[in-house]
């Protein structure tokens, strides 16, 4: 690729003449967000693959994103930047466990949070973000068990709000289980007026200290209708870039890790997308997203229930 090429200029052309929407996650760099059509968390992006009339989907996150759009969208070209953009915990559900599974809880309704294959999709009965999970597990019929995959801590928190009888797959974010509760106290000690947001990936001893749980458009929500000035995030750390473009007086400051640092939240799939590959992606139609029919459609059922159920 030519180093003096505008790629900007070139994307912006591309996006054009190929009725393209770019779409982003809020874990993408800063730039990448200034860039999208939009910016939302899980939850708006599904809604706005599955409504949009562009030809082209341009999906900067991680590849199961891409593939859910995919699924509610199938006559759109879906392009993602990095075919390598994985999620560990997509990764740590491989399909035939999953099924294992399910099979030795014949009894239990199968709640699957949307970071999974679609393999693991077409295998659940209904899929949930971090921002309707709630909402959809109290409408579920209250004499059935739950079986929750693949995030154990996004399914703790919601057996201790809906007080629902859940089996949690023991997988995990490697960015949000990576939190230290020391390091986290420490940072309070040294800034007592900040609030604390926390993703519901992070495990229990960090949501304890926090002010306020929820997905990251609803933290983003909280910190921009808060009287407090300072907050401490507990998520991936590019979810700062809105907030500090919308709330310029507040400080944001990362949630640590081990080492008293902040590059724990920084997610490496995530950051596998650069405009670089964007424009590639745009240009050559690649790396595009394929699906094949009679899974996707096995996996578009559990998802049209979700979108249905969190109205
Ligand atoms: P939300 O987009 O629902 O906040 O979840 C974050 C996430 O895990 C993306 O992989």
């Amino acid at each position: 690729i030519d180093p003096t090429l505008d790629l900007h200029a070139e994307i912006n052309r591309l996006r054009k003449e190929r009725n393209a929407v770019i779409l982003a996650h809020y874990y993408q760099e800063g730039e990448i967000q200034d860039l999208a059509d939009f910016v939302g968390d899980s939850l708006d992006l599904s809604r706005k693959a599955a409504a949009t009339d562009a030809d082209v989907i341009v999906f900067c996150g991680v590849r199961f994103m891409g593939e859910v759009a995919k699924i509610l969208s199938p006559s759109k070209l879906v392009v993602i930047p990095d075919a390598d953009a994985g999620c560990s915990l997509e990764e740590g559900c491989r399909p035939e466990a999953f099924r294992a599974f399910r099979e030795k809880h014949p009894d239990h309704i199968a709640v699957t949070y949307i970071n999974c294959s679609a393999e693991v999709k077409a295998l659940s009965d209904v899929i949930v973000t971090s921002s309707n999970a709630e909402t959809i597990i109290r409408q579920l019929p209250a004499d059935r068990p739950i079986l929750f995959a693949p995030d154990r801590h996004l399914g703790a928190y919601m057996q201790k709000k809906t007080g629902r009888e859940m089996t949690l797959w023991p997988g995990s974010c490697i960015i949000h289980e990576q939190f230290s509760e020391k390091e986290l106290v420490k940072l309070k000690v040294r800034h007592p007026q900040a609030l604390v947001a926390a993703h519901p990936e992070c495990p229990d001893t960090i949501l304890g200290h926090a002010d306020h749980v929820g997905s990251t458009r609803n933290i983003l929500d909280f910190v921009l209708a808060s009287e407090a000035k300072e907050f401490i995030i507990a998520t991936e750390q590019h979810i700062i870039h809105q907030m500090s473009k919308a709330a310029p007086d507040k400080t944001f400051i990362p949630a640590p890790g081990a080492d008293g640092g902040c590059s724990c939240s920084n997610c490496p799939f995530m950051a596998l997308n650069t405009l670089e590959k964007i424009y590639l992606c745009l240009k050559n139609d690649a790396p595009a997203i394929t699906v094949p029919e009679d899974l996707r459609l096995a996996a578009l059922k559990p998802l049209e229930r979700m979108l249905e159920m969190s109205r």
